[in-house]
């Protein structure tokens, strides 16, 4: 007799990537550069001056890796697609053999039974939009929803979970405020507007969407709880500045129709007054929330944190992956909690969640991979607690299904189920990747088998 597990029945058991991270060529087909391309091409600016020009070449080998979801078991993928590929000047005439490759994708996720999460953002903006200013351009809103509504109109008859941005906190964070990622601007004057006008972006498509989509379209956010170090007047205080910027400046106005207050203490002189009617418009809860969670933070006041004031405190008894972020599993079912009595019930995806560790294949070939199979056993069973707590979590998506390219952090980083070879392009299925078909096999009963403690 099998155990009984919390998972619904229909639960979506996936894995998770995006497109600049694994297609390669990507001019090919009369593609248009994105920022990500032109920010990989200019020397200093990633780990070794790393590119996605070759990356996993999952534009040719998709067959390949769809061949590769099914052995792991996955009944649901969720990937995004490039927009410069679609309209290579970002607006304008349509490049159909870039659109052609996404129906190819998602007419062999259907042929195996992969239920397709499309995501239509995932921080490859045409570089010809940021020409004319992008995510600064309140045109970018237009522009976005427009693009997105070629592909309601390609794949809505087979795409049936839609998802409008991801993360748009770190687009804004890291590509405006920061300037770490494309398109490497540093401006605390540029980054709310840059906030503001992504989530006006993310409701205009949402809006066309209602007008034309048969299914259902949700945004993705990365959350990230935040525990105060001491209970002292300006830790806690630090801990609301932390928790308001990373977990609240975009749910609020979605969810609420405000901005958090302390956003205005944070940028200062730097935040605007936003008009009321946009609030308004932004105010378009979605069909579903997709979360990223990966870690925690505890935090302490820190006058040289800028702009937050908020200093993150290692925890020496904890494991640190190798991106040196904290594994924290509970924080994962503490912040699902959090969304669903904050924001209500609306359908929840984890929508990724993975750790970087180095795993060098052993002479056999095989990849054994310990401490990211612990992260992911500890991380379902987190799932699986948020679950039976009354949590409406609809389904997993594991970061990532391939090792890939990580952003500045070039090949640097291996977040994958299954190991790349990057000379050869020969992926192997990592323990953690063997695990995760067990679970899904079992339907969740593995994570409680004896064996698995062991770990
Ligand atoms: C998230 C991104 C994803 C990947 C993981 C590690 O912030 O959405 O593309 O880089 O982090």
């Amino acid at each position: 007799m099998t155990e009984p597990t919390s998972f619904p029945a229909d639960f979506l058991w996936g894995a998770a990537t995006s497109a600049y991270q694994i297609e390669g060529s990507p001019l090919a087909d009369g593609a248009g550069c994105s920022i990500w391309h032109e920010f990989a091409h200019t020397p200093g600016q990633t780990c070794n001056d790393d590119t996605g020009d070759v990356a996993c070449d999952h534009y040719h080998r998709y067959r390949d890796d769809v061949a590769l979801m099914r052995e792991l078991g996955l009944n649901a993928y969720r990937f995004s697609t490039s927009w410069s590929r679609i309209l290579p000047e970002g607006r304008g005439p349509i490049n159909s053999r870039g659109l052609d490759f996404y129906q190819r994708l998602v007419d062999t996720l259907l042929e195996q039974g992969i239920q397709p999460m499309l995501t239509l953002y995932h921080w490859d903006l045409p570089a010809a939009l940021d020409r004319r200013g992008g995510w600064l351009n309140p045109d970018c809103a237009h522009w976005f929803a427009d693009y997105a509504q070629i592909l309601f109109r390609a794949l809505d008859d087979r795409v049936k979970l839609w998802v409008t941005l991801n993360e748009p906190w770190v687009v804004a964070d890291g590509g405006y405020l920061h300037g770490t990622l494309a398109p490497g601007r540093h401006n605390p004057f540029a980054a709310p507007y840059a906030s503001h006008h992504l989530l006006r972006a993310a409701a205009a498509a949402i809006q066309s969407y209602r007008a034309e989509g048969r299914h259902q379209i949700g945004l993705v956010v990365n959350l990230e709880p935040k525990y105060p170090a001491s209970e002292t007047a300006t830790d806690l205080d630090a801990t609301m500045r932390a928790d308001a910027y990373w977990n609240r400046y975009y749910l609020d106005p979605v969810f609420l129709g405000s901005y958090p207050p302390e956003l205005s203490e944070i940028f200062g002189a730097a935040w605007p007054i936003f008009p009321d009617a946009d609030l308004d418009f932004i105010h378009q809860p979605p069909d579903f929330l997709g979360v990223n969670y990966y870690s925690r933070q505890v935090v302490r006041h820190d006058p040289d944190d800028w702009p937050l004031a908020a200093g993150r405190v290692r925890q020496p008894q904890q494991t640190y992956t190798h991106l040196d972020w904290e594994v924290y599993p509970q924080g994962l079912t503490d912040i699902l909690e959090w969304v669903a009595g904050r924001y209500g019930s609306l359908p929840l995806y984890v929508t990724e969640n993975g750790a970087a560790f180095y795993d060098p294949p052993q002479a056999d070939g095989a990849v054994a991979d310990p401490l990211r199979q612990r992260y992911l056993r500890d991380h379902l069973r987190a799932v699986q607690a948020a679950l039976e707590r009354g949590v409406n979590l609809r389904g997993y998506f594991a970061w990532s299904l391939l090792d890939n390219f990580e952003w500045a952090h070039g090949y640097s980083q291996r977040f994958g189920l299954i190991h790349v070879n990057y000379a050869t392009q020969q992926r192997t299925i990592k323990a953690s990747g063997q695990f995760y078909r067990e679970v899904i096999r079992s339907h969740g009963a593995a994570l409680s088998q004896q064996g698995n403690e062991s770990l």
